[in-house]
């Protein structure tokens, strides 16, 4: 191996966190990789997966061609049937918007390994041993790659390291100037995930993941979480319980507001929408068309404080 570089240039200095929730996971370049990687190894003989789900999760499908079944979700955001699945199917459930860890672990203990569960939107969710747990870090913290994967056994080759070096230019441009102004730079980082190889997550990703106090983020993101749901709880159609709520990603209000969405973005709070594609799925379910068009995931990440959250509760109050 070649000797290392020693003097010259400074890179960009990250220090050490603390709390880091995935030492033992396999670090890889996208969650969507990492089920990609579960399918490779185990290929099961055909998988159930929600109709209420995000159309990157289908690209493995597709590059695997592992046959596959839609599953729906209630209101409670849990499996409306569930199905019995054979020792060589797979069923994937999302623990959703980080407000599912209690029912994920019923269904690990239903399911063992069965299950793949999607943490993708719960990072600071522990994993539940016996059971692939898949985690997509950019969605909590400012990455733009990487996925994580526990329960699962490494790929037989080492993989090659993936490269961030075109795709974070949204990340300082943030920091910079504003996230209207960098939003086709996001836009065009999000889209080079589509269809890439599995690949090890990249050095930049994994010293960025490394440099951050997690303890910190999950007590700012429970903080905010349950100051909203004390104003907003009582208008939220989606039933929260305490013991679910770990480490959320935002929070989910799912009311009865007309123009609310737009009147959050027009008083620039970015709001997303989970997910466009499920609309056209012709699988899906009037309770998916109902939480594409209704549920509103408002931020309460560890970027905000109470009187961010203040202007939120005023604006979907005001509506
Ligand atoms: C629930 C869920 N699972 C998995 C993914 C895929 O994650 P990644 O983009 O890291 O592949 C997404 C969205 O991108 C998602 O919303």
């Amino acid at each position: 191996m070649a000797n290392h570089e020693i003097g010259g240039y400074f890179g960009l200095e990250l220090g050490r966190g603390r709390d880091y929730p995935h030492a033992g996971a396999l670090h890889l370049n996208s969650a969507r990789n990492a089920f990609l990687h579960i399918l490779e190894s185990v290929r099961p003989s055909r998988l159930y997966l929600p109709s209420y789900l995000c159309k990157s999760m289908m690209e493995p499908l597709s590059r695997t061609g592992i046959p596959h079944e839609f599953y729906h979700i209630d209101e409670r955001l849990e499996i409306a049937s569930l199905p019995d699945t054979g020792s060589s199917e797979r069923i994937l459930y999302v623990n959703y918007f980080g407000v599912k860890a209690q029912y994920s672990t019923r269904l690990a203990q239903r399911y063992g390994q069965s299950l793949v569960l999607d943490n993708s939107q719960a990072f600071l969710a522990a994993n539940t041993p016996g059971t692939a747990c898949i985690y997509s870090p950019r969605k909590f913290v400012g990455v733009a790659d990487g996925g994580l994967l526990h329960g699962s056994a490494p790929p037989t080759e080492r993989l090659e390291p993936d490269s961030s070096v075109d795709s974070t230019r949204h990340l300082i441009g943030r920091l910079d100037a504003s996230a209207a102004q960098f939003y086709p730079d996001y836009r065009s980082s999000e889209e080079s995930l589509a269809n890439r190889p599995l690949r090890a997550m990249s050095a930049f990703t994994r010293a960025v993941l490394r440099s951050l106090d997690y303890e910190q983020i999950k007590l700012v993101r429970e903080r905010n979480f349950w100051y909203l749901h004390a104003h907003l709880g009582s208008e939220n159609r989606l039933e929260i319980a305490p013991p679910e709520v770990c480490g959320p990603m935002v929070y989910p209000f799912w009311g009865s507001r007309p123009g609310l969405r737009d009147r959050l973005i027009g008083n620039r709070i970015y709001v997303a929408r989970y997910w466009a594609e499920v609309l056209s799925n012709p699988r899906r379910s009037s309770v998916d068309e109902r939480l594409t068009n209704e549920l509103l995931p408002l931020p309460i990440d560890q970027r905000y404080g109470t009187r961010d959250m203040d202007r939120i509760i005023e604006t979907v109050l005001r509506a």
